[in-house]
């Protein structure tokens, strides 16, 4: 099965072109024909941030011709399904790509089915070519780690999701580019944090690690962003700029405390749950030290730990695509939720 995937739920436009061959096993082997990502981060970051009414514009402009770009570049084959984010995101990105997908369904005659972003991002997993999708054994669990989310997710099967733990404020992400931004790094901030980190000393400040100690497997981020806050105030006292090593130092402090909290919670989690597998996914994944310790631990406690990707670790239309595959199309239309939540609603 030939599906297009498309995604236009935050700042990338994204279209591609994935063919699902079923194994008798109830899986599939993936090829990617065509990966389109048209990113938007250039217009954003002199907002320090996406702005929606600006991202649905750009999207408009930019769909049809990614679109057109994917199935070039897939040789223009026929197309069995195409897949659409639905939600969680913006909503007036979201409605771009929702719209076209519907009207090029109308006028292809086949069938759309509606994708949660995060089902994608789950399913950059099967994209690997190191580690065969083959050989991701069910239940898994999920660390979801993005601008908008950090959840824990069981995974029973593809499609069958309950949400074990998650943030209760910011996202991880979302601290990195809050960091960033106190930092006077640009949008989007993670990459650049991790980049400075590698310059400085970890150890140096004695950052927080909200609710490592918690029995839940809820994270918090809003706290660990003050923290940073204030540290800066203390060192400068207000009356002058941080030096290129202080920043350095602040960068790597920080990274070690956000990463430490998901690693040793994603642990905890899948051993309370008896889970031999963990998957990594979302925009932080592509961070170097996060894929680094959370392999690491998972060796240390005997656990399969399967990372996405780099290419596929950030918005793209192909992990859309192939979660699209595992979801049934209904008589429906798939509608914009910009809440979606992970569990519910899933294929509608
Ligand atoms: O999944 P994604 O592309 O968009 C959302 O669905 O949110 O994730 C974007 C987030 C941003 O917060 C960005 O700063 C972060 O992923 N990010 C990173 C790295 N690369 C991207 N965070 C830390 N280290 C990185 N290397
Ligand atoms: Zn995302």
């Amino acid at each position: 099965m030939k599906i297009l995937g498309i995604e236009t739920s935050c700042d990338e436009t994204a279209a591609a072109v994935v063919e699902l061959l079923p194994r008798t096993d109830g899986g599939a082997d993936v090829r990617v024909h065509a990966n389109v990502v048209s990113s938007q981060v250039a217009l954003h970051e002199q907002y320090g941030g996406v702005v929606p009414a600006l991202a649905a514009r750009e999207h408009a402009a930019n769909i049809g011709p990614v679109v057109e770009r994917a199935l070039a570049e897939a040789g223009h084959p026929h197309i069995d399904r195409i897949a659409v984010t639905r939600g969680p995101g913006l909503a007036p990105a979201l409605l771009v790509g929702l719209t076209f997908a519907r009207a090029l369904s109308w006028k292809l005659e086949i069938p759309v089915v509606g994708v949660d972003h995060m089902d994608g991002h789950i399913h950059s997993n099967w994209l690997s070519e190191h580690f065969p999708a083959a050989d991701i054994r069910f239940p898994a669990l999920n660390l979801i780690v993005s601008g908008g989310h950090t959840d824990l997710v069981l995974m029973r099967d593809h499609g069958s999701y309950e949400i074990v733990g998650e943030t209760l404020d910011d996202a991880i992400g979302e601290a990195f580019d809050k960091v960033a931004r106190l930092l006077g790094l640009s949008y989007p901030g993670g990459p650049k944090i991790s980049a400075l980190a590698r310059s400085g000393d970890p150890m140096r400040y004695q950052l927080p690690r909200p609710m490592l100690k918690s029995d839940t497997f809820n994270f918090s981020y809003s706290g660990l962003k003050t923290a940073v806050l204030y540290l800066i105030r203390d060192i400068t006292n207000n009356a002058r700029p941080l030096t290129d090593q202080e920043k350095a130092d602040i960068a790597a402090s920080f990274q070690e405390a956000a990463i430490d909290v998901v690693v040793q919670k994603a642990i905890r989690a899948a051993t309370h749950h008896g889970i031999g597998t963990l998957l990594l996914s979302g925009g932080v994944s592509a961070n170097a030290l996060l894929r680094e310790r959370l392999a690491a631990a998972c060796q240390a406690n005997g656990m399969i730990c399967i990372l996405p990707e780099l290419r596929y670790t950030t918005d793209n239309a192909a992990m859309i695509a192939v979660a699209g595959y595992y979801s049934s199309p209904t008589p429906e239309q798939p509608a914009m939720d910009a809440n979606l939540r992970l569990g519910q609603n899933t294929t509608a």
